[in-house]
């Protein structure tokens, strides 16, 4: 797709000016030069928005529950002599997080953070800033005491390991769906829900969630487990950006977050991607047992294919797709024919899971529920 027209290209890029620490000062933000960030960086990630509509958005994500009232951190780098010019930026937000493993006796809620938008002023590229902005950040958040932070690599996997983070698997299932409406009804059996309602099951999915871990930790295996909390804040946080984005590339709002099986115990939300054109399953869960799992994941993958087609989105995306998502999915693939295709395959061009724990150390982790919820 092509940028708007008010948009800088990052075709046409400065010449490099040189810059070192000594020549920088690193700090949080004001609003201000959040603004000046936003701007800096649309260069790259607005696209098909203006600027002025990503920078709108920008700020409609910093009020959201998740991030408001210091939930993100807007890191900077600026010129010694110059506030208002930015070399490098990134957002850090807290996340609730659960561990299982050696030293937390049981299970333990503690804080994490997600690393984004990291950027540097195309000026000042490639002379270690974005590096350096990084490992100040990482001695912000082990000062302040957070047990582990997350970040998704668009740049692939040696840069962010360089700097103490260790990357993972990137399994996934793209569903493509062809034909019309007709083809992909909403399947029987199951309702569709909106945001108050999937915040109602996350509520319940956070204490489903915590207990999962003490059973965990009630049989240790020496390896440290960890999962970012499904909470109501992190999903508004993804209905606040297809939110804003929706109408204003569509003009039209979402209505529909997700659905649940009638008997409430299978569901699944989702996030409206129309820049990429893909459905993003942000969470599936159920708590039917294992015959009876099957049969509902199958009902809520329709119900989410039959979302796509709605808004006319070609593809549905799930993360981490369970045995139960890839034994629905090819059910639904032999059903539907022609109309879906499958494709399970590993991520390499983008968002790429890393973690980095307290203070860089070395542990065995096994992530739960690695699911696009968490992604920010
Ligand atoms: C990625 C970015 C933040 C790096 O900033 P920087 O200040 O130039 O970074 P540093 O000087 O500390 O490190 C440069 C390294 O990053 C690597 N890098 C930059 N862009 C990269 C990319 N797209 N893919 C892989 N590596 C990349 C460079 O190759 C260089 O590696 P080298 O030291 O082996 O030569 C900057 O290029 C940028 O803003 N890019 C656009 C936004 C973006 O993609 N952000 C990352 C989101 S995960």
């Amino acid at each position: 797709m092509s940028p708007s027209s008010d948009q800088p290209q990052e075709t046409t890029l400065p010449p490099i000016e040189p810059i070192n620490p000594s020549l920088v000062t690193f700090t949080i933000a004001t609003p201000h030069q959040r603004i000046l960030s936003w701007r800096l960086n649309g260069a790259s990630w607005a696209s098909p928005l203006t600027l002025d509509q990503y920078v709108g958005r920008e700020q409609t994500l910093s009020e959201t529950e998740l991030s408001a009232n210091g939930g993100t951190l807007y890191y900077i780098l600026h010129h010694r002599d110059d506030p208002e010019l930015i070399i490098s930026a990134c957002e850090v937000t807290s996340k609730r997080l659960v561990i299982a493993g050696p030293g937390t006796n049981g299970s333990k809620v503690g804080n994490g953070y997600a690393i984004a938008s990291v950027f540097t002023n195309p000026r000042f590229r490639n002379q270690g800033m974005a590096s350096y902005l990084l490992k100040r950040v990482q001695e912000e958040v082990d000062k302040r005491g957070d047990e582990c932070g997350v970040l998704y690599s668009d740049i692939g996997r040696v840069f962010y390991t360089r700097l103490g983070w260790k990357d993972f698997r990137t399994p996934q299932l793209l569903a493509g769906i062809e034909g019309d409406a007709t083809a992909f009804p909403v399947p029987e059996g199951v309702e569709l829900l909106n945001e108050d309602q999937v915040r109602k099951l996350c509520e319940d999915d956070v204490k489903a969630v915590e207990e999962e871990f003490s059973r965990l930790a009630a049989a240790p295996d020496g390896k440290t487990h960890i999962v970012f909390l499904p909470t109501p804040a992190q999903f508004s946080w993804h209905f606040a950006r297809d939110g804003y984005v929706c109408p204003i590339l569509r003009n039209r709002e979402v209505q529909w977050r997700g659905a649940r099986t009638e008997d409430g115990l299978a569901w699944i939300a989702w996030d409206h991607d129309l820049r990429e054109k893909k459905l993003k399953i942000l969470r599936i869960v159920s708590r039917h047992s294992a015959e009876e799992k099957k049969k509902a994941v199958k009902r809520l993958l329709l119900a989410a294919m039959a979302e796509a087609r709605d808004w006319d989105v070609p593809k549905v995306l799930v993360w981490e797709p369970s045995e139960e998502v890839s034994v629905a999915a090819t059910e639904i693939w032999r059903e539907l024919g022609p109309k879906v295709s499958l494709v399970f395959e590993e991520r390499e061009d983008g968002s790429i899971p890393s973690l980095r724990w307290q203070n860089g150390e070395n542990r065995e982790v096994v992530w739960h529920h690695n699911e696009y919820y968490g992604w920010c």
